[in-house]
């Protein structure tokens, strides 16, 4: 390798480690597979239900982060799939009727996309604005809304399966959030 190369790299290494993590986010270059697992674990958890209640998706909310800056954005997804972990996390998922290998699986993939969109936000913790807690507090609104429809009424078998319903919509939508970036910083 000639020396010019080598310095690119070394200088390319040096800042993914220390100064613009944002930058070289693996979640959104290298993990298109794990986004993907994740959303096929969730379908493969469907089962079939007596009644449903149509609930409120938070549309408003996801058209508002299409226009706010990276940071924010990332934040976002990272906060978001938090909020579905923790539901299922606090939830009794031993009354969905899941396959308790599966919904293990889906939990891991949920939680390795922390582990890796954690390293996308490390350096930009303290950059959070006003604005950017705003839009915290609402998805938190939101997923708390979601849990009290879901969970709380109906609960049990009917209650698991609204919600993941809802998830897969999520998730759907921050996939999609996270192809905006990549698009943006024009990396396919
Ligand atoms: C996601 O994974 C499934 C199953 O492994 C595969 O059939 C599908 O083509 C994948 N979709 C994308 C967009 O990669
Ligand atoms: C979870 O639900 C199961 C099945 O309904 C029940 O037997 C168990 O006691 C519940 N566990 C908790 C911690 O509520
Ligand atoms: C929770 O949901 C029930 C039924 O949908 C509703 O009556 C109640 O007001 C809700 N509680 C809160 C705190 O939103």
């Amino acid at each position: 390798m000639d020396p010019t190369t080598f310095r690119n790299m070394a200088t390319i290494l040096i800042l993914c480690s220390a100064l613009t993590s944002a930058l070289c986010c693996d979640w959104l270059t290298h993990y298109n597979d794990l986004r993907n697992s994740t959303l096929v674990r969730v379908r493969s958890m469907k089962c079939p239900i007596a009644t449903t209640t149509p609930l409120r998706f938070r549309d408003r909310l996801y058209k508002d982060m299409k226009t706010r800056e990276e940071t924010a954005q990332l934040h976002f997804i990272r906060g978001s799939l938090v909020q579905i972990y923790n539901l299922y996390r606090r939830g009794n998922t031993s009354t969905a009727g899941w396959d308790a290998w599966k919904t293990t699986d889906f939990l891991e993939s949920i939680n390795r996309q922390i582990l890796e969109l954690n390293e996308c936000v490390k350096s930009t913790h303290n950059e959070a604005t006003s604005k950017h807690e705003v839009y915290e507090k609402k998805m938190k609104r939101y997923y708390r809304y979601l849990e009290n429809n879901t969970l709380l009424h109906p609960g049990g078998r009917d209650g698991w399966e609204m919600l993941r319903r809802e998830t897969e919509q999520n998730l759907i939508r921050l996939d999609l959030l996270g192809n905006l970036i990549k698009d943006r910083r024009g990396q396919h």
